[in-house]
């Protein structure tokens, strides 16, 4: 299992939080990473919050602009709405985070699944280096 997700969301409230849990390690020499996806209702922004570890929240807007954050701990990143949204751990231990968002926000996974994400993270000599991903297909 490479990430787990403890969720707090109530039916009740407009507002959802919960914690990520992610291992450290790679396929090859890509970091382990959580599956991307858009939120269902376009207009819903979230929030993350890095407690430890350190990674990297991969952004990608509809007209396929990308974006990095860093993760460390005490950053909040927000994610725009719309934009798609994956977590990478470039780090030797689990990267905790706490997230915000809609309850009714939504995850829409069949797009990033398809088609993939314009970036990847890669190992390259210990360091964490963004790249094109050569199996993107627009
Ligand atoms: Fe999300």
């Amino acid at each position: 299992m490479v990430y787990e997700v403890i969720d707090y969301r109530k039916a009740e409230s407009d507002l959802a939080f919960g914690t990520t849990i992610m291992s450290p390690g790679k396929v090859g020499d890509e970091y382990y990473l959580t599956r991307g996806h858009f939120h269902i209702r376009r207009e819903c922004g979230e929030a993350y919050y890095t407690q430890s570890g350190s990674g990297l929240l991969l952004l990608e807007s509809r007209g396929g602009e990308s974006r990095t954050v860093e993760m460390k701990p005490g950053t909040c990143a927000f994610i725009p709405p719309d934009w798609a949204h994956r977590s990478i751990n470039t780090g030797p231990d689990k990267l905790v985070f706490a997230w915000f968002c809609a309850t009714d926000a939504g995850h829409e996974y069949g797009e990033i699944a398809e088609r993939g994400m314009r970036k990847l993270v890669l190992d390259r000599g210990g360091k964490a280096v963004v790249a094109d991903n050569p199996r993107y297909s627009s």
